[in-house]
């Protein structure tokens, strides 16, 4: 059943008293945004730091995702990982071994406990801060990141709050450190190839995209092999909110030019049936009906569907979809005055003028003319790297940028932006789908801010 909203659901989500004044009149207008007391901190254009030869890494978190950075840090030039720490010592013992086995120094390790990545921060001189833990972990280790000197670098979601993506932000402002929210996605073969085509007019004005994570990770929820500390599920349990937003919605953040001559303004949010049907059935399945996970209720909808709207007036469908039987896809339309095209199920294209009336033509057939420079750099080397080679190229361009003093592809403007979702729609989702404003991360910044731009390795 889904769960009716009440007056105390939404207290206890919104988080903040200050929230209370506008609540009389939230089910008819748009609920503002969770109050955030004013920064002491100033927007920031575009973050340059000054460049340096090599890259001091400490690495945080070697998990499944953790290991294929490491992997890629040893194989980008101008990279030395100095230190490791995950709560595991096996992990750092393997980021270690994997460091010699390179021929690299070995880095020091730090395995004591949820917050040894602390003393690590303290310890260490490094340039960059890289974390791919759990998501409760990404904004704490980020900000200690930055208040010892340090460039950070989050995997995603950057934050799972509103607070947390405002600290992100003031604090990547007040130490003038960057704060990557590291969407590899924005990186991927049809991604950065429809990117390109934006940036080179094909589909004229943009009007509307679609996308999304939808990825049956029932295996990976219950399996108790991906995640043996149960982190995900837990976060199936708790909430009902679009969990991980980012996937889909970084490249079309990219193609909209979201915080940079454009912006979310608003959402508005719904669940399928909550307590999620799926995840039940699949714990009754797994253990049986008496097991504790079989009288769970978990509190993510299985498809959580969001329609966001920008200042430009486009639309986004963005659907958030991972306890029920399905094939992978990130969904993926872009629709603009001139045409339209689609990754999913298979790549298609339609552009007027160019396409047979009404028809679809396959999107292979563009891309040899609008294959982005990156991927004909970096194919080759990235070549083996994980989701397909798109985790090396994001790698390598963040080194890149840090190593150059240049503004990197991504920054903590759009990594607030995309990872905002998560709040937001959960608090959409607990008021009927109200529609709920975005902050502006930028302050105002966005309007003056440049695109990003097609970018070089
Ligand atoms: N971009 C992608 O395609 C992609 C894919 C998978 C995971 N991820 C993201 O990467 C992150 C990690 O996911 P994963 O699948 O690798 O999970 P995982 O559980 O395999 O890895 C997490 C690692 O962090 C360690 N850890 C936990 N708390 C810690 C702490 N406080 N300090 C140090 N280490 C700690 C764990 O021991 C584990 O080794 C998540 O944020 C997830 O969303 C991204």
């Amino acid at each position: 059943m889904t769960k009716k909203w009440n007056r105390r659901d939404f207290l206890k989500i919104s988080g903040t008293a200050g929230l209370g004044a506008t609540l009389g009149s939230c089910f008819v207008s748009r609920s503002a945004p969770l109050n955030q007391a004013p920064l002491k901190t100033e927007p920031i254009e575009h973050l340059i730091a000054p460049p340096m030869d090599m890259v001091r890494v400490g690495y945080v978190g070697i998990g499944n995702q953790g290991s294929g950075h490491i992997r890629n840090l040893l194989r980008i030039e101008g990279v030395e990982i100095k230190a490791v720490c995950d709560i595991r010592e096996e992990r750092t013992l393997w980021a270690q071994k994997q460091c010699q086995k390179a021929g690299k120094p070995k880095p020091a390790a730090y395995h004591k406990g949820t917050e040894d990545f602390k003393r690590m921060c303290d310890t260490e001189e490094l340039d960059l801060v890289y974390n791919a833990t759990p998501w409760e972990w990404h904004v704490p280790i980020s900000v200690k990141a930055m208040e010892t000197g340090s460039h950070a670098a989050t995997e995603v979601p950057g934050a799972i709050t509103l607070e947390g993506c405002w600290h992100l932000v003031e604090t990547s402002e007040k130490y003038k450190k960057h704060c990557c929210v590291m969407e590899n996605c924005n990186y991927d073969r049809t991604e950065l190839m429809l990117f390109h085509m934006v940036r080179r007019g094909v589909f004229g004005e943009l009007m509307h995209a679609e996308c999304g994570y939808l990825h049956d990770l029932r295996e990976y929820k219950f399996g108790n092999i991906y995640y043996p500390l149960d982190w995900r599920l837990k976060y199936s349990i708790k909430r009902n909110a679009d969990l991980y937003p980012t996937h889909g919605l970084g490249p079309v953040s990219q193609w909209m030019d979201i915080t940079r001559g454009n912006k979310f303004e608003y959402l508005v949010s719904m669940s399928s049936p909550s307590p999620s049907l799926s995840l039940k059935r699949e714990a009754i399945q797994r253990y049986g009906k008496d097991h504790p996970r079989s009288n769970t209720d978990y509190a993510l909808g299985d498809v959580i569907t969001t329609l966001i709207k920008t200042h430009k007036g486009q639309s986004i469908l963005l659907v958030h979809d991972t306890n029920s039987p399905r094939p992978y896809s990130r969904k993926i339309l872009l629709q603009g005055t001139k045409g339209l095209a689609r990754k999913y199920p298979e790549q298609k294209i339609h552009i007027e003028g160019l396409s047979p009336r009404h028809r679809w033509e396959d999107l292979s057939s563009y891309s040899e003319k609008y294959k982005h420079p990156l991927l004909t750099s970096l194919e080759e080397k990235a070549e083996g790297a994980g989701h397909g080679g798109m985790d090396f190229i994001e790698d390598y361009r963040l080194i890149q940028c840090l190593r150059e003093g240049k503004p990197t592809d991504s920054d903590v403007y759009e990594g607030a932006a995309i990872s905002a979702v998560v709040a937001l729609s959960e608090k959409s989702i607990a008021g009927n789908s109200v529609p709920v404003d975005f902050p502006d991360f930028t302050r105002g910044k966005w309007k003056t801010r440049t695109p990003l731009g097609i970018v070089t390795a």
